[in-house]
């Protein structure tokens, strides 16, 4: 079993929570870039999760989660001391840490929880880097003061204006780059159209643009085939050739029409979280 360690809204709106998790193997052996695969329970559902942090002394795994369905929002109910009856990891290929100088990485909102870990792991190499983290407001920044002492620049963007500069991240990005900016690489996280048309913004530039995906995952193996992206023409399995690719040979529509295949589903199974049990489904 797997103890929450401690657990902290991560903005006043709590859209994201971060959770410290005792997981010494994960702990001792994980990258940026990578992700763990979690179920509250013996009946759970798997979840792939980003690795946010981790501490190899304390045998800790930090998770930054959005409770957007029913294993996230029961996880939301699990306090400190509670135990998760699975958390693997870690899987996925690491992000690229090499020769690069100069990187731009774009989050957009829980995205930044997600490319936070890459922007510290370019920086602490050494590598210059540039964040845009876009927000719709205010109320759901995450992770200033984290992102800010660890890049060498960070623009923050609002939707509506409500904090920072009022604009998409696309946009800053675009603006960046017309300013001189050049960039080895442009890193983006985010929500699947955010990242097709913030690939798009770059490939008249001709930048190289990483993209962490997120397509469904059942078995995180290989095996099962659910996570299946196209990239550049062929099938890559974004559990174990990803989930970072190339952002301007995905196909992204294909990629947008596969997440929704089952939001009737998602829907219904919101309907049936267990209160009584403290958020953990037993039959
Ligand atoms: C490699 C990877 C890393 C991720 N990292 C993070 C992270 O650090 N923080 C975070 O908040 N979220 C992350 N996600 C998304 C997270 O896995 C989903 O939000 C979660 O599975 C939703 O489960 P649910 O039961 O609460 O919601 P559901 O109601 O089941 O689903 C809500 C939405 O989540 C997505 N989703 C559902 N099931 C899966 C699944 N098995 N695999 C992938 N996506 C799914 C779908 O787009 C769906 O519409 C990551 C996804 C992947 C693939
Ligand atoms: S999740 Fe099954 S092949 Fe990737």
């Amino acid at each position: 079993m797997f103890p929450i360690v401690s657990k902290r809204p991560l903005n006043e709106a709590g859209t994201v929570i971060e959770y410290v998790i005792k997981a010494p193997l994960v702990a001792k052996k994980c990258l940026p870039g990578q992700f763990i695969i979690l179920r509250l329970d013996e009946y759970g559902e798997r979840v792939p999760l980003t690795i946010a942090d981790y501490d190899r002394e304390a045998g800790t795994v930090t998770i930054m989660v959005q409770p957007v369905g029913q294993t996230t929002r029961m996880l939301e109910m699990m306090e400190p001391g509670d135990e998760l009856a699975d958390f693997v990891g870690p899987m996925g290929k690491p992000t690229r840490i090499a020769d690069q100088k100069r990187v731009c990485v774009v989050g957009g909102g829980v995205g930044c929880a997600i490319s936070y870990p890459v922007a510290k792991g370019f920086f602490e190499a050494g590598i210059e880097v540039d964040m845009v983290a876009g927000f719709r407001s205010k109320d759901i920044v995450i992770l200033e003061k984290e992102m800010r002492e660890h890049t060498t620049n960070l623009y923050i963007c609002t939707d509506d204006g409500s904090y920072g500069e009022k604009c998409f991240g696309n946009a800053k990005l675009q603006q960046l780059i017309e300013s001189g900016r050049e960039y080895d690489e442009v890193f983006i996280v985010g929500p699947l159209k955010m990242m097709k048309f913030t690939a798009l913004t770059t490939k008249p530039f001709n930048i190289k643009t990483i993209c962490s995906l997120c397509p469904i995952m059942i078995d995180a193996s290989g095996m099962c085939g659910g996570c299946r992206v196209t990239v550049g023409g062929e099938t890559k399995f974004a559990c174990v050739d990803g989930p970072e690719f190339d952002g301007h040979q995905v196909d992204w529509d294909e990629l947008i029409a596969r997440n929704s295949f089952y939001a009737g589903d998602e829907e219904k199974a919101k309907e049936h979280i267990c209160k009584l049990t403290g958020g953990v489904r037993h039959g």
